[in-house]
């Protein structure tokens, strides 16, 4: 059956919900934009397919759409998160579960965090310290010393405040004792407390270390390198009682209205994997990993605060935080049930009663009602009979950008899962695989897709990398898998990422959204799969057309970055995909920068050259940016720039807009554009 659908357009990138925030996850899509494709090219009941699901947001969306909806990565990680995503949930039994566990595990810690207030001598708990190490040669073995220590107090109503070092210097000797004592004793008290820590490497089989390791865990690539011995022991504690919760004890639950109800087993497991899911969310803030921030805009800050791991890479900063586990684990318990009412809303809006988890795939199309399946593999093999799927949407690894086995090995070796690399589709040397296995893994995934997708259907695949070599590849292993290339849309992320301004000529800018079918008709002239042989000559004269237009048009110099990423839609219209050697490009847009025709300023921007002097009909994008924003205070719109729940004007909402109003090569550049925001919305110059 043929879909005839309308041009896919930019649609505006709402901020994760709460549903979402459950846990952290690379490069989740934002799930409005997720759920608008699907709800424009499937109906009720049709079957959704992402190869790559990672944190799952296609699968709930799918869900909540009332869609069937197939789910696969070869991370357990995340096939476990995504179950737990869409895990529905007796919040009354969670609650009972977590106090269950709370009364286990406060008592035992007791010996690691807990103390007299330096103030008043009534019982206390230690929430924070920070810890320095002095060993600056990485190749030694660090040594840490500790900085600063924050308490809670009831007594004296001190939430987290900081124990001056001098003033009580005896309190610190006393914790320095406590925590000498935890690391000369640390087998004991594993012993002791009947715990199990993994011991992990962070090594391939092939003696390679994981590539994404930083300072002196480059040298000492361990798990336990994370972590501070006493922080080990209280996640490892943590853990077990998790583990040692027994359903039997469970059984009949009483409401705290006093009614009583018998459990099923298959609920109480669902939320005993929702304790689980809470302390792996707690890892990173309960590592080594929180580093300091000494400083906000330039001014040293009076109480220094907690900076999380948003880190591509494992790592030790000099001064980290030591943040209390169990601490941890509350606010991300509190995470975990916001997440869980959000998700209950959403299915009660939907009049969705059951969310069912197929055990197979025969259960999944016998049984109507069982509407997902999830599946621990490599979509290098889908198992799913041919022409069985509607629609695929899916966001594949990003070339080297994402390290999505080293990064979730913090989490899956806590869980004991063991995960080989041969299957994880990405470029990275100590892995052996380059280019070449990148494409030709991507290249059998893709013909497992378009198997399995009906005739006439369409696949959106979503992408996200700087290097247009990259995004030749990506899409090269799709048409040579047979599918078209229909149409590609450029569009940015709905806030400004730290990482984007840290490496602002190197981090990817916006996602690729790009249309494909599986069009038999297209599939015969086999020349269609081939590469296209280009004439340089010809591709140069377009290309600078192209560039000579997008400047134009914007009518101002314009980042390089920028300029990039548009390139795509070109080669789509023109129909270029896939090019034999992406390379060309490059060499054809540094002949266009030597020319007389463009100049490059310091700021790595493009514009033409002083002797060329431009026809320009334009206003300069910057300056119809301000005059739209100045339009907007008189405007319908202006309420939408606000957050509903702090009332405040948010720069995400205001770039909404903006995206709105001015996208595809008229997307502006997302620094300049904070300035004019600022200028009108904030007063700041
Ligand atoms: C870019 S992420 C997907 C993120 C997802 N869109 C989200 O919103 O969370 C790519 C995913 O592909 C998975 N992956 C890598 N190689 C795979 C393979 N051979 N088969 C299935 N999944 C694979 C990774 O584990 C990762 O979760």
């Amino acid at each position: 059956m043929e879909l005839n659908l309308s041009k896919d357009h930019i649609i505006l990138p709402k901020t994760h919900r709460s549903m979402y925030l459950m846990h952290k996850f690379w490069a989740r899509k934002p799930y409005n934009v997720v759920s608008e494709y699907i709800r424009k090219y499937t109906s009720e009941n049709d079957v959704v397919l992402d190869p790559f699901c990672g944190s799952g947001v296609t699968i709930a969306e799918s869900l909540l759409l009332k869609r069937k909806v197939v789910g696969i990565d070869f991370n357990p990680f995340a096939i476990f998160l995504t179950k737990n995503t869409i895990a529905q949930v007796n919040l009354n039994l969670l609650n009972l579960l977590f106090s269950a566990l709370s009364d286990r595990v406060v008592s035992k810690i007791a010996p690691f965090y807990k103390t007299n207030c330096p103030y008043c001598d009534n019982p206390a708990i230690i929430t924070q310290s920070i810890w320095k190490n002095t060993q600056k040669d990485s190749e030694e073995p660090p040594n840490e010393v500790l900085d600063e220590i924050r308490i809670k107090c009831p007594n004296c109503k001190l939430r987290n405040a900081q124990i001056d070092k001098k003033e009580f210097s005896d309190f610190y000797k006393s914790e320095i004792k406590r925590v000498e004592n935890i690391n000369d004793n640390y087998q004991e008290f594993q012993q002791t407390l009947g715990i199990d820590i993994p011991t992990f490497q962070f090594k391939y089989k092939n003696g390679k270390y994981y590539r994404q390791l930083r300072h002196h865990l480059r040298n000492a690539p361990k798990l336990e390198q994370l972590f501070t011995k006493r922080n080990l022991l209280v996640l490892g504690l943590i853990k077990k009682e998790i583990q040692d919760l027994n359903y039997r004890e469970y059984k009949e639950f009483t409401f705290e209205s006093g009614l009583k109800r018998d459990i099923k087993e298959i609920d109480f497991e669902k939320a005993k994997d929702l304790l689980m899911i809470t302390f792996t969310a707690n890892l990173g803030q309960s590592s080594k990993m929180v580093w300091v921030i000494s400083k906000r805009k330039k001014k040293k800050l009076k109480k220094r605060e907690v900076g999380s791991w948003t880190h591509h890479f494992l790592w030790n900063p000099d001064v980290f935080f030591e943040v209390n586990p169990w601490r941890g684990y509350k606010t991300r318990f509190r995470k975990t049930k916001r997440s869980k009412n959000d998700y209950k809303i959403r299915l009660k809006q939907k009049r969705i009663e059951k969310v069912e988890v197929a055990e197979s795939i025969k259960g999944f199309n016998q049984n109507n009602r069982r509407n997902v399946l999830l599946l621990n593999q490599s979509s290098e093999q889908i198992t799913l009979d041919d022409e069985t799927v509607d629609y695929i949407f899916t966001d594949p690894p990003y070339g080297d950008s994402v390290q999505y086995l080293e990064l979730t090995s913090l989490w899956n070796s806590w869980l004991g899962n063991r995960v080989g690399y041969k299957n994880e589709i990405i470029i990275n040397k100590n892995q052996n695989k380059e280019e070449k296995e990148y494409s030709s893994k991507l290249y059998a995934v893709f013909k497992e897709c378009y198997r399995v997708l009906k005739s006439g259907h369409y696949m959106t695949v979503t992408f996200h990398n700087t290097d247009l070599n990259i995004r030749n590849i990506l899409i090269s292993s799709v048409t040579r898998a047979g599918f078209k290339i229909e149409n590609l849309i450029f569009q940015m992320p709905p806030r400004n990422s730290l990482k984007s301004y840290l490496h602002y000529n190197k981090s990817p800018v916006g996602d690729y959204f790009i249309k494909f079918k599986k069009d038999p008709k297209f599939l015969q002239g086999r020349e269609n799969l081939k590469s296209k042989k280009v004439k340089p000559l010809i591709l140069k004269r377009k290309l600078n057309e192209y560039i000579e237009h997008v400047l134009l048009s914007r009518a101002e110099s314009t980042p390089a970055i920028l300029l990039f990423n548009f390139i795509d839609e070109f080669l789509v219209e023109e129909n270029y995909f896939p090019l034999k050697n992406a390379k060309i490009i490059d060499k054809i847009m540094e002949d266009l920068v030597n020319s007389e025709r463009y100049m490059v300023t310091k700021k790595n921007e493009w514009w033409f050259a002083k002797k060329y002097k431009p026809d320009l009909t334009n206003k300069p994008l910057s300056a119809r940016i301000k005059s739209y924003l100045e339009r907007l205070e008189n405007s319908e719109e202006y309420k939408s720039l606000y957050n509903q729940k702090s009332k405040r004007k948010t720069y995400s909402n205001i770039y909404n807009l903006i995206y709105r109003e001015f996208n595809g090569i008229l997307t502006p550049d997302r620094r300049a554009t904070t300035k004019i925001i600022d200028n009108v919305f904030f007063k700041k110059c």
